[in-house]
């Protein structure tokens, strides 16, 4: 062989073990894409159309401050007996949509002095149809 053309294999050879090694380097990324292909599985997608009152309540997070048995925490009231305050569903979900408009009545200067980190959070941006489902629910307690 003259000089040229062991120069020419030389590097024709190199081309081939780029080749293989690019070739295995992709197969060793295809699990990591497949790993990623799981997060939109369906199990995230259940939507609050099938959720009860009971359930909202807790995929919104009421129980993290009012208390899983709704009994009242140190940092929120009880929400058993709200019929009596609230009397009527519309009542409470204006409530919830909007917590700082009823701000002025005795009953939430009261709680603001019994829960001074508490904030009750309002829920304006919820579906309205979902705030129903738990004032109908919150209304039996
Ligand atoms: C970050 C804590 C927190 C979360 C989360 C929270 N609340 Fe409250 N909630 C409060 C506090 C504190 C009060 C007392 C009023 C105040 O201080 O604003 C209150 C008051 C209320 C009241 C009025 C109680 C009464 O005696 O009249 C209702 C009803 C209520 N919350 C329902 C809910 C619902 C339903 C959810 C979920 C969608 C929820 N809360 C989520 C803290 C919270």
């Amino acid at each position: 062989m003259t000089k040229p053309q062991i120069w020419v294999a030389a590097f024709l050879i190199l081309f081939i073990i780029l080749f293989m090694i690019g070739r295995l380097t992709k197969e060793d990324e295809m699990p990591v894409k497949d790993f990623s292909g799981m997060s939109d599985s369906p199990m995230g997608q259940q939507s609050s159309e099938e959720l009860t009152g009971e359930k909202l309540v807790m995929s919104f997070g009421c129980t993290n401050c009012h208390g899983a048995d709704l009994a009242g925490t140190n940092m929120a009231p009880t929400l058993k007996g709200l019929k009596e305050f609230w009397s009527s569903r519309d009542n409470l979900i204006n409530y919830l949509r909007n917590p700082n408009s009823f701000m002025d009545s005795d009953r939430f200067k009261v709680y603001r002095e019994k829960y001074p980190n508490g904030i009750m959070p309002s829920y304006g941006n919820k579906d309205v149809k979902d705030l129903g489902k738990i004032a109908d629910y919150l209304l039996t307690q």
